[in-house]
């Protein structure tokens, strides 16, 4: 009798936990994808995007959670989730990953690339693909790049050649490069993550930072800039990464499915950003809160001439084939 009993609890456990196992294997894998910008800009329309197309073609099997606005990780503390497993997807600016490889500095270079065209030409090509892979070390894989646009400098004072910039305080991304492009022109900066840039220039904290138009729209920051300066002088894009254990656990047929969604979606945002951020643009120019100042060719060409000290200090770090490679993107080659 007792020993029929024990049988019986022994099999109701063993089914037990056979059925949480199938229940396990039946949960749907979990992507939190978190970000610093809003819904608005065009990586938070890509992260919403790709929302749409898992639920759509996989539902069941994979479930997103979109994380705008720094709500569930910031600047500071998001790649140590991603490393940690505690999120799967982020896609920090291209200058957010100092700490992991230099290699990626090659973005930061200003005046390097003429335009998003001659960006995305670059990231298309054997040396930019292989960027993707700098990270894996790390845990990190670098999954696509996503464009947002050229950056804009903004400031208290208006800004039509370097000297003007003197003695402001600028605030950037976590980058020795762009912490030097400031210095060669006599201005100082700031480190702060994304979150506290608009509070930072409000309270004077900072006087000056560099944006995309979408950046600067969506934060509300050419409200408390009142000069814009159209530089175009270098690039804030994306690197969609995910923790690469996480990422090749995923079953291969599944996987698949996801980079086939990625694809589609980097398409998208790659295809609107510049459209996107013209509109936003515009937005602030219509919002009377900012003058837009455009630069003259020589204007343009003196902080080319002021900047451009910056690419032989960093040379070393990024290597000399990937800044040279970079420069062959251009429509115009220069050396
Ligand atoms: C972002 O676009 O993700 C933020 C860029 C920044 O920190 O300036």
């Amino acid at each position: 009798m007792f020993n029929t009993i024990r049988a019986l609890a022994t099999g109701a456990l063993a089914l037990a936990a056979l059925s949480c196992q199938v229940a396990l294997a039946e949960e749907p894998i979990l992507i939190k994808f978190s970000h610093v910008v809003a819904d608005s800009t065009p990586k938070g329309q890509g992260a919403l995007l790709f929302k749409k197309l898992v639920e759509e073609r996989l539902e069941g099997k994979v479930k997103v959670e979109v994380y705008p606005n720094s709500t569930l990780y910031g600047d500071a503390n998001e790649l140590d989730a991603l490393r940690n497993n505690e999120v799967q997807l982020l896609a920090p600016s291209l200058a957010k990953f100092d700490q992991y490889t230099k290699q990626l500095q090659v973005f930061d270079l200003p005046f390097l690339f003429d335009d998003l065209e001659a960006v995305n030409r670059f990231q298309k090509r054997a040396k930019g693909r292989q960027l993707l892979r700098s990270m894996e070390a790390h845990d990190i894989a670098g999954l696509a790049y996503w464009h947002n646009g050229m950056k804009q400098l903004s400031a208290t004072r208006a800004l039509h050649v370097p000297t003007d910039a003197k003695g402001l305080n600028f605030r950037i991304q976590p980058s020795a490069v762009l912490e030097s492009q400031f210095s060669v022109i006599g201005a100082n900066s700031q480190k702060l993550p994304f979150s506290e840039v608009f509070d930072a220039l409000k309270s004077g904290k900072v006087q000056g930072a560099e944006n995309p138009w979408s950046n600067i729209y969506s934060k509300k920051l050419h409200e408390v800039q009142p000069f814009i300066s159209e530089t175009n002088h270098g690039v804030l894009d994306y690197m969609l990464v995910s923790n690469s254990r996480f990422w090749y656990s995923i079953p291969h047929q599944v996987r698949t499915e996801l980079e086939a969604i990625i694809d589609e979606v980097t398409y998208a945002v790659n295809k609107q950003a510049e459209a996107d951020n013209q509109a936003d643009r515009q937005r602030i120019i219509d919002s009377g809160r900012s003058q837009v100042i455009s630069l003259t060719p020589e204007q343009r060409q003196a902080w080319r001439d002021a900047m451009r000290p910056v690419w032989a200090q960093f040379e070393d770090q990024i290597g000399k084939d990937v800044i040279k490679a970079a420069q062959t993107v251009n429509r115009k080659h220069r050396e």
